[in-house]
């Protein structure tokens, strides 16, 4: 059977740069680079992308290209007892898609709330902001074992969102390469737009001070290499099974190398432009509302969600019209991630191993991952999504990529996927790839995982929530492991193609 392809080698790019930039490009790199020692911050982040990122996406982008298929099969094509391995970062990625499309939710939900203004204009706006969203947005109830019922607009949104999705991906990736041109395109308009309007505001030389001056006694702190390669994982959408069904899409000729350059280097090109964006609007908070940099909530949905809505309310004019693009940027830059997840991560695996069709499959996945995203759109959904959160971009994605190196490897073997890559790609890696495969990488995450979850995870619990709520973390962890191992029990529909196959096709 012919694996469907790519449709041309721009459009491959287009969806592999598009499922890396997400909302983390805006949210989560300009934070921790002003939290881990601003312009030093770059140097263990470039360092932590050439040793460990770019060689991590050539694998699985050579891995995928080679067995021809999605994660699980290519670990069944390693060893059979391997197969579990490529099923660990489906589920995650699974997990990702129930939430992630709840956050776009929420940002379909500020379109609607910025042409109103709904939060208010000016001081009040400003003041107003985060009761908005906890309050009136999320309703959000005292703690993780408040749960309450769906909230309706953000259910609304949430179903929306999932027919766009079934609508880009029912047709596989001929669709899913063209739509990707726009979701890259659109969103670095807007963050160009964006970009502009913060650095023309008073502060914002301020802003970008915080941003980008460095601190260069901060490379001597453990925390923030390990900080800055967790980052590198997280923004490539590695470890989440989908850039090996990207792979396995790239027909035989066609280059992977270079490909895997281009995409982690326009990711991150990206992250280091919103940074500008960002921190000149943070500058500009601080000085309109004459407080201290400490006090801009800058990380995480509280970025996002209040101090962005915040920095609107003062602007001096055209707000709801910054308010509605930045919105529409964030729902731009999250729905290609998200597109990603559930074809190349959840969609296609099932596809190959149960040979069902696209359309079913499709409709399984999504009909399922909207029913389970209900939790999040409930008072206590903040919570859980924290937690879920916490348990499979952190410690499923570290892990499982980690192990995956390992056995890509030592088990299949570094110099065998470098000769493959090598084969066909402009740019011919030398034998120090395999160790950074086999070694470098590996140790790396594991270092992350240790270091900044273990280590803090298992005496506190996770971000002070009550112990029974963060094992959930655990259990979450253990119960998709045994998931997994169960799978590997089960046959495997669609055989695998040979190499010769492959060539007749030709
Ligand atoms: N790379 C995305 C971001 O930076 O926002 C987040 C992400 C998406 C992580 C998809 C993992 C993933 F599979």
């Amino acid at each position: 059977m012919q694996r469907e392809r790519w449709t041309s080698r721009y459009y491959f790019l287009f969806a592999a740069i598009g499922s890396a930039i997400g909302l983390g490009n805006v949210w989560r790199f300009p934070y921790m680079t002003y939290k881990y020692g601003g312009g030093a911050f770059l140097i263990p982040w470039m360092i932590g992308l050439i040793v460990m990122g770019i060689p991590w996406m050539m694998m699985e982008f050579g891995m995928g290209r080679y067995f021809q298929r999605s994660s699980p099969g290519v670990f069944e094509g390693i060893g059979k007892k391997w197969e579990w391995l490529g099923w660990w970062p489906v589920f995650c990625a699974f997990l990702i898609i129930t939430y992630y499309s709840v956050v776009m939710a929420w940002s379909l939900r500020y379109v609607v709330s910025s042409a109103t203004m709904a939060w208010g204009i000016g001081e009040a706006g400003a003041a107003g902001a985060g009761s908005y969203f906890f309050e009136e947005i999320l309703r959000l109830s005292s703690g993780p074992s408040v749960l309450g019922a769906p909230i309706g607009p953000i259910v609304g949104f949430l179903a929306l969102i999932w027919v766009v999705i079934y609508f880009i991906v029912f047709k596989g990736v001929g669709v899913i390469g063209k739509v990707a041109v726009w979701t890259v395109s659109i969103p670095w308009v807007l963050l160009v737009i964006l970009a502009i309007r913060g650095l023309t505001l008073p502060g914002a030389v301020e802003g970008l001070n915080f941003y980008l001056t460095p601190n260069l006694a901060a490379l001597g702190n453990a925390e923030v290499w390990f900080a800055a390669f967790s980052q590198i994982a997280f923004t490539l959408s590695l470890g989440m099974a989908g850039m090996f069904a990207y792979g396995s899409f790239i027909a035989r000729k066609a280059d992977v190398t270079n490909n895997a350059f281009i995409t982690s280097f326009s990711n991150c090109a990206t992250s280091f432009f919103a940074g500008f964006a960002v921190f000149s609007t943070v500058g500009f908070i601080m000085q309109a509302l004459s407080i201290p940099v400490g006090e801009v909530s800058a990380s995480g949905l509280g970025l996002a969600f209040v101090s962005y809505p915040v920095a609107i309310s003062m602007m001096p004019g055209a707000n709801a019209f910054i308010g509605i693009l930045f919105f529409l940027c964030l729902f731009f830059l999250g729905i290609d991630s998200l597109f990603f997840l559930a074809y190349g991560g959840v969609i296609s695996p099932i596809m190959d191993k149960f040979g069902l069709s696209r359309v079913k499959a499709t409709l399984i996945v999504i009909i399922i991952s909207f029913l389970l995203g209900l939790v999040y759109t409930t008072n206590g959904g903040l919570y859980w999504l924290d937690i879920v959160d916490r348990t499979v971009c952190f410690y499923g994605l570290l892990l499982t990529g980690a192990l995956a190196c390992i056995v890509i490897g030592w088990v299949f073997g570094a110099g065998k996927l470098r000769e493959h890559l090598n084969e066909t790609s402009d740019i011919k890696v030398g034998a120090w790839f395999d160790w950074l495969i086999k070694v470098v990488v590996p140790a790396g995450l594991l270092f992350v995982v240790i270091y900044g979850g273990f280590a803090k995870d298992i005496p506190a619990s996770y971000e002070g929530y009550p112990r029974w709520a963060s094992s959930f973390i655990w259990i979450i962890l253990a119960v998709t492991l045994g998931l997994s191992f169960l799978l590997q029990r089960v046959k495997t529909r669609v055989p695998q193609v040979s190499e010769k196959s492959e060539v007749s096709e030709k």
